[in-house]
């Protein structure tokens, strides 16, 4: 139901200026209007001088950032904000999270949500607590399904339990490799900066120009041009320099992830989060050749086949890693029933190299040449 914008926005001011306040956004536009900065952010900080409402405003080139008092100076510098024609606010506080959009004839459309109670002890009845709010609008700019949208969550859920809580390099340099639409680069540019408060610089790679020109619209749309970047070209080739400190792929197509790996590890990345997609190399190897021993049960099938392969090509991606100084898990990033294409390689360059012997007995029992390995060998 349409409501009153001016009173819905009195409500917008009610949580910007209450204590409980724990993040604000606003962002787009209304129709026929311009606000003066493409995006606003609010958060409440606690300064050596007291407690502060952090002002993070954007005007498309670069942020800007204030720290304003309680008081008469936070009460004006909010309803200036108020007074942009903003088309989106979002606002999460203590008891409850309000998202008002305005509509083509000017009325606030408002959602509201009480805030997420306590995680319960019961796993079947767990609240689930996402790290970027499926509210937040970011979304409503980058689009992406709510099964993208959980994906997407999982993965920087991972990327949550993989970053050390303090100590990152400043700028942390990030690069999405093979990123398409970019969900996941956006997501986690938010993530890291919004929520973790870091200074990012981060590059998307895709080989597709066309997903380059709609991803730079976007992150200029969205206040993010400059410190985030896209560009079109093979992940092997494509120019990022500086070295990235953090390197992401998700469901980098078959061998797209091999080169994902390759350029991190060229690169000397420090992480290095790999959900593999597809993995055809090395199911046609083993297609094309007798398996060792009793194994041709397993590779005489073809379901059979290509889970193997799909087992056999991440094992050999993971010593490959080790080889080379990362130390490396392979986990499920989220549940089979959202795709089965749910496992993610981990690395943390440690600088120690793990064994070559055992990845040097799997190939030659199985006759097999993983991509990653001939890259290695070919380009360093
Ligand atoms: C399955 S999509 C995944 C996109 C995105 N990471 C996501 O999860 O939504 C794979 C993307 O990788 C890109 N791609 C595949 N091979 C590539 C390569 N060698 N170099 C650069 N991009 C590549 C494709 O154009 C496509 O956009």
């Amino acid at each position: 139901m349409p409501e009153d914008l001016s009173t819905a926005l009195a409500e917008v001011r009610g949580l910007l200026l209450d204590p409980g306040l724990t993040r604000a956004v606003a962002a787009g536009r209304r129709r026929g209007a311009t606000p003066s900065v493409v995006r606003a952010e609010l958060r409440p900080v606690a300064l050596k001088a007291g407690r502060r409402l952090q002002i993070v405003t954007n005007d498309g080139a670069r942020p800007h950032t204030r720290n304003v008092a309680p008081g008469r100076e936070a009460d004006e510098a909010v309803d200036a904000l108020l007074a942009e024609p903003f088309g989106n606010w979002h606002v999460e506080s203590a008891g409850t999270t309000v998202q008002l959009r305005v509509t083509k004839k000017g009325d606030a459309q408002v959602h509201r949500q009480a805030a997420a109670t306590t995680p319960q002890t019961h796993d079947h009845d767990r609240v689930r607590q996402h790290l970027l709010d499926p509210g937040d609008p970011l979304w409503e700019v980058i689009g992406g399904t709510a099964a993208k949208r959980r994906q997407v969550d999982a993965f920087l859920r991972a990327l949550a339990a993989t970053l050390p809580t303090d100590g990152l390099p400043q700028p942390l340099r990030v690069v999405d490799l093979g990123c398409g639409n970019a969900y996941l680069t956006f997501a986690a540019y938010r993530y890291l900066t919004a929520v973790r408060g870091l200074e990012v610089e981060m590059t998307g790679v895709d080989v597709r120009e066309d997903q380059r020109d709609r991803n730079t619209r976007l992150a200029a749309h969205l206040g993010y041009a400059g410190p985030l970047r896209f560009a079109a070209g093979t992940i092997l080739d494509a120019a990022v320099d500086p070295a990235p400190h953090l390197v992401l792929a998700l469901h980098a197509c078959d061998t797209a992830t091999d080169e994902a790996l390759h350029r991190a590890v060229g690169w000397g990345a420090e992480w290095i989060l790999a959900a593999p997609c597809c993995h055809h190399d090395i199911a046609a190897q083993l297609r094309r050749q007798p398996a060792p021993g009793p194994y041709q049960l397993i590779t005489g099938q073809g379901i059979l086949r290509e889970r193997f392969a799909d087992v056999l090509t991440d094992s050999l991606r993971a010593a490959l890693l080790r080889e080379r100084g990362y130390r490396v898990d392979v986990t499920e990033f989220i549940d089979s029933a959202h795709t089965p294409r749910n496992l993610l390689l981990r690395a943390r360059r440690t600088g120690q190299t793990g064994p070559s012997h055992e990845y040097e007995e799997l190939v030659t029992a199985w006759q097999v040449r993983p991509r990653l390995a001939e890259l290695l060998a070919d380009r360093g």
